[in-house]
């Protein structure tokens, strides 16, 4: 058999400055739902997630709290840990940067940065915003400041910034502009929504100052191998994670396979406010040391949650303290529902408003009456009529009008199509049309009057048949969002082992279910939550 393409996907490592929130979480389950998706696909995937456990903010949130920073990132990665795995996270690997390998790899890429000629020896003064790890001009600082009183604010994020005058290491990412915007024109597919790519390309057309990518005043980083004093700017530090998590600047044969299997990285998934870091920083410095350039970066919009003071939505985010905990939405809507709404109720690029209200009528509206209903509706009458079993599988699929055959035919493409576009709204919908036309079906069909008339009985199997095959098919379509009530599901139908099958489009065929096997009606997958 031929050797399953590779599929390499990360999510952006997480500052361990506070717990993780809906934000974050956010970042992650977008991978998440990608990487099971490229799995149902026959991919081979590798999926990475971690922490980002150098720099200041880290440092000043660990002296906050009165410990050393490495005590306080051990005492923070379980949090991270225990939730994504809660949140049914299938990540094959958790980097921390703080660990030897991080080391070793950053080391590697300080002594390849050298040899490239892009690294010079200068000194920075200039404004830093902490909370993002950013360093801004003069002139950024000034433009972003016209009309604003007292303290500069970061042209980002408009908190208050430190001025800074260290020596520190540059990086010539100015001589890498006209690169950059050659590979926006070639590979236009690398920033993704397409609609991100203008401001990347804009930021890269108004020209770029070198990068100071070593801090001197402060020593919670991994040093510079050549430089005593100098630890690595922790963004230089932080992006290195995607390859050292594949082997890079690792000698080995096992290694070197590896990184040559792995790199590039199919997708990094990013939310917006990082994205130069990834489009513009990062492919430079790939460039520099002569590695391959990752294919896409996928920018995910933010989180927003009302201000009361000022009325205005605003990012949620761990340093402005006006995070909500992902255990909120877990009490509420279960893992699954939480997964379910945040994929397709928000459209992953844009930024969404979070509401609770909101999360009860989807939840309600499609798991609980459409994709629940359909499930205990259907296993209940074919337990009921077909004495614990599914009816066996009629000679022809086609004996009378079919409608869920009908729009199941083309639907995997459809949804493929728009799963693999991170459209996941859009794939989800496709799978809620096969669920929602099997519930009209059930009410035009009636199958409670013909189990009343022997004469019909074939229609009856043939009825109760189809709307057993639209739950196997739909479970299999719903399990990346939803990967626990869709492995359920399938076992209600003794299909339990198709669960997590790689060939998606063969097992979705209409008319796969082997019929006869046993039922189980089970207890509702998604209770109705009160609506307040
Ligand atoms: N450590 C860096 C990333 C380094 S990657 C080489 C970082 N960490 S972070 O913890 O601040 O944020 C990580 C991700 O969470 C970012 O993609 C960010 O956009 C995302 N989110 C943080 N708050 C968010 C919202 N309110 N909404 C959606 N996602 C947001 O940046």
């Amino acid at each position: 058999m031929a050797e399953k393409p590779s599929y390499y996907i990360t999510t952006p490592i997480y500052y361990v400055n506070a717990a993780p929130h809906l934000g974050t979480a956010y970042s992650t389950i977008m991978a998440d739902v990608q990487a099971r998706f490229r799995r149902s696909m026959g991919y081979d995937v590798r999926f990475l997630t971690g922490m980002d456990e150098h720099g200041q903010k880290v440092a000043e949130a660990a002296a906050a709290h009165g410990m050393t920073p490495q005590e306080w990132c051990d005492s923070q990665a379980p949090l991270f840990q225990d939730l994504w795995a809660e949140l049914e996270i299938s990540n094959d690997d958790f980097i921390r940067t703080t660990e030897d390998r991080q080391r070793a790899a950053v080391q590697y890429l300080w002594e390849r940065m050298r040899e490239s000629g892009y690294l010079y020896k200068g000194s920075y003064d200039g404004w830093y915003c902490v909370p993002d790890e950013t360093f801004f001009t003069d002139t950024q600082v000034a433009k972003a400041n016209e009309g604003h009183e007292g303290d500069p604010l970061c042209p980002d994020c408009h908190r208050p910034l430190e001025r800074i005058k260290e020596e520190s290491w540059f990086f010539k990412l100015s001589a890498f502009q006209d690169r950059l915007l050659a590979l926006y024109d070639e590979h236009p597919e690398f920033v993704q929504p397409s609609f991100r790519m203008n401001e990347v390309r804009s930021f890269v057309a108004g020209g770029l100052n070198d990068l100071s990518v070593s801090r001197n005043t402060f020593d919670w980083g991994i040093p510079v191998p050549f430089d005593e004093g100098h630890v690595t700017y922790v963004w230089f530090d932080a992006l290195l994670n995607y390859m050292t998590a594949v082997g890079y600047g690792v000698e080995t044969p096992e290694a070197q396979a590896e990184l040559a299997r792995r790199w590039p990285a199919q997708a990094h998934i990013v939310g917006k406010d990082i994205i130069r870091f990834h489009c513009v920083i990062w492919p430079a410095m790939l460039m520099a040391i002569g590695e391959a350039l990752p294919e896409h970066v996928f920018a995910h919009g933010f989180l927003m949650v009302r201000n009361e003071e000022t009325g205005q939505g605003e990012k949620m985010s761990k340093s402005r303290g006006n995070a909500i905990a992902p255990r909120e939405v877990i009490d509420l809507l279960g893992v699954e529902g939480y997964r379910y709404y945040f994929m397709t109720d928000v459209v992953p690029g844009s930024d969404g408003a979070i509401s609770f209200a909101r999360m009860r009528q989807v939840y309600n509206a499609d798991l609980a009456n459409s994709w629940g209903n359909l499930i205990s509706r259907s296993l209940n009458m074919s337990a009921k009529y077909f004495d614990g079993a599914a009816p066996a599988r009629p000679d022809d699929l086609a004996a009378f009008a079919n409608p869920l055959a009908e729009i199941a035919e083309g639907l995997v493409d459809r949804y493929a199509e728009k799963m693999g576009a991170f459209a996941f709204g859009e794939a989800a919908a496709a799978a809620m049309e096969l669920i929602h036309t099997a519930n009209h079906y059930i009410e035009d069909a009636e199958p409670w009057s013909l189990a009343k008339d022997p004469a019909r009985a074939d229609e009856l199997a043939f009825v109760i048949y189809n709307l057993l095959e639209a739950i196997r098919i739909s479970a299999h379509l719903l399990a990346p969002f939803m990967p626990a009530t869709s492995a359920e599901a399938l076992r209600r139908i003794s299909c339990a082992d198709e669960a997590g099958a790689d060939d998606l489009a063969a097992v979705c065929t209409w008319g796969g279910l082997v019929g006869g096997m046993p039922v189980e009606k089970g207890e509702a997958l998604f209770p109705r939550i009160a609506e307040e």
